[in-house]
């Protein structure tokens, strides 16, 4: 790879789809310009502060007029932030060529992420984890469709510094390990360990794929602005730094070239490192992985922790939907037509759309003559969805049946309350509704205006218990 051109030596990047995390600067954005030289489909940049992001932007798109960049926020110190970045990612697209974790700190003072992880270990090692594994499905599907499992990748930053650690390798007792100013080299070297021993562990476990380490080189970046013996290194060797544009070659590589091989680590060059006795042990792997996987398992149910990543309020409401909604217009029956799909198709959608965190579901009862509605109903049922884990939208207007129209559509007063009443029989028909429309007008919730209406269904759906 000595004489690895990326103008050159990429080849075409069409359809594909990359992801690149800590690319607003040094060497992720290097990276993307010259990735974006080669008509990829979309480029995410995901990095946590969005100003430095947009400017990046701004830069690569000079370099590459036109280039398909977008910002994803991702702060890789916090779990939740980067689940958040995964649903966005998810939201946005469906197929994942190239994922390139590269964001990294080094030798930053003894600090812990937001959720109280060793900082350099949380960032370097346990956010792109986590990160992976929530894309791990994109990753999968798209290499199911490819010719071969070179074609998918993860490309993870290492360094050298991957040599220099605790004497166990992954000090799990107490990641914070070290007391003297310079032990945040021995916790980076740590760090940078995770990431290979991550790459090995990954690659193993998915061949699907093609997974790959790479240590860039002694590059120029401010990477080496945080501690002062990082400074100092800095400067002692001021001058014999490479570029950051050439300190991208070898992430570059590793994303593009048909020469990388599966679970392995590559220095400068594309020369394969040999390893360590910690980075060639696979316990250690195994280890980590198990670690990793019990750290941040808490943060994947969002169920437990309100569905934050998936929340957002419904307009200037305090009302949280998720950010997804799912639409079950399709569902009902499918002598109907091809587009409509029968409840036994029907039921496992809404039970992976539920366990994916989207809590909002949408129908209304003329779709397929309230069969949409029934059909909701029977997974809430069979699924023992809790009332307060769900939001149900329904709207009125339509008319269900053919006979007897005068009355049967429109926002009259009257359709409309027979719509609430239809649709709130059709999803809960053991609710006594006279009581509860009594209710609902007594209190004012109830107005003739339609959008109250919809509101009403809303907040009488999440509570149905009150
Ligand atoms: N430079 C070298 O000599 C060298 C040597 C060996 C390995 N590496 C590895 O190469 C990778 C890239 O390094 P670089 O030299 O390009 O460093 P850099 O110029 O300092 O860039 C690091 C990037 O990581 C981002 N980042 C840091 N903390 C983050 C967080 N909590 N969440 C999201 N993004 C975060 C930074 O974002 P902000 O701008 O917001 O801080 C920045 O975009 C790192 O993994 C590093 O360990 C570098």
């Amino acid at each position: 790879m000595s004489t690895f051109n990326p103008a050159t030596d990429i080849p075409s990047l069409t359809g594909k789809v990359i992801l690149i995390t800590g690319a607003n600067t040094g060497i992720g954005k290097e990276t993307i310009i010259s990735l974006a030289k080669h008509n990829p489909d979309k480029i995410y940049l995901a990095s946590r502060d969005k100003g430095r992001a947009n400017q990046a932007i701004d830069d690569i798109q000079k370099a590459v007029p036109g280039a398909p960049i977008e910002f994803i926020p991702l702060d890789l110190a916090s779990l939740d932030s980067v689940r958040d970045a995964a649903a966005t990612f998810h939201a946005r697209s469906n197929r994942l060529d190239i994922l390139i974790n590269n964001a990294g700190i080094m030798a930053v003072p003894s600090g812990k992420t937001k959720d109280g992880f060793e900082i350099q270990l949380g960032v370097n090692h346990l956010g792109h984890f986590f990160l992976t594994k929530l894309l791990l499905p994109t990753l999968q599907n798209t290499a199911a469709q490819a010719s071969s499992p070179m074609d998918v990748r993860v490309v993870n930053l290492s360094s050298m510094a991957y040599a220099s650690t605790p004497s166990d390798g992954i000090h799990f007792k107490n990641l914070n390990v070290g007391r003297k100013p310079w032990d945040v080299w021995m916790r980076y070297g740590q760090s940078k360990l995770a990431n290979v021993l991550f790459t090995k562990e990954l690659a193993g476990r998915h061949s699907e794929f093609t997974t790959v380490a790479v240590h860039p080189g002694f590059i120029n970046s401010d990477l080496w602005s945080t501690h002062w013996t990082a400074q100092f290194t800095r400067w002692m060797f001021n001058g014999t730094w490479l570029t950051v544009e050439s300190g991208s070659h070898n992430s570059l590589w590793a994303a593009t070239s048909p020469d990388v091989k599966s679970g392995n680590f590559y220095f400068p060059g594309g020369k394969l490192e040999n390893g360590s006795k910690h980075s060639n042990n696979p316990k250690l792997a195994k280890a980590l992985w198990d670690w990793s996987e019990q750290a941040v398992e808490k943060f994947q149910d969002f169920r437990r922790y309100g569905l934050s990543f998936f929340e957002c309020r419904l307009g200037k409401s305090g009302l949280k939907v998720s950010k997804i909604i799912f639409g079950c217009m399709s569902y009902g029956n499918s002598e109907w037509g091809k587009w409509v799909l029968d409840e036994e198709a029907t039921l496992p959608l809404l039970k992976a759309a539920y366990d994916a965190g989207i809590n909002t579901w949408d129908t209304v009862e003329i779709y397929l003559n309230a069969q949409s509605e029934v059909i909701v109903r029977r997974a809430i049922e069979k699924f023992n969805i809790p009332s307060e884990r769900l939001l149900i939208l329904t709207k009125c207007f339509g008319a269900v049946d053919e006979e007897n129209m005068s009355n049967r559509y429109g926002l009259s007063r009257t359709h409309s309350f027979d719509s609430v009443e239809a649709s709130i029989h059709h999803l809960d028909p053991d609710v006594e509704m006279e009581e509860t429309l009594k209710a609902l007008v007594q209190s004012g919730m109830v107005r003739y205006l339609v959008a109250w209406l919809v509101w009403v269904k809303i907040t009488f759906l999440n509570n149905a218990d009150e």
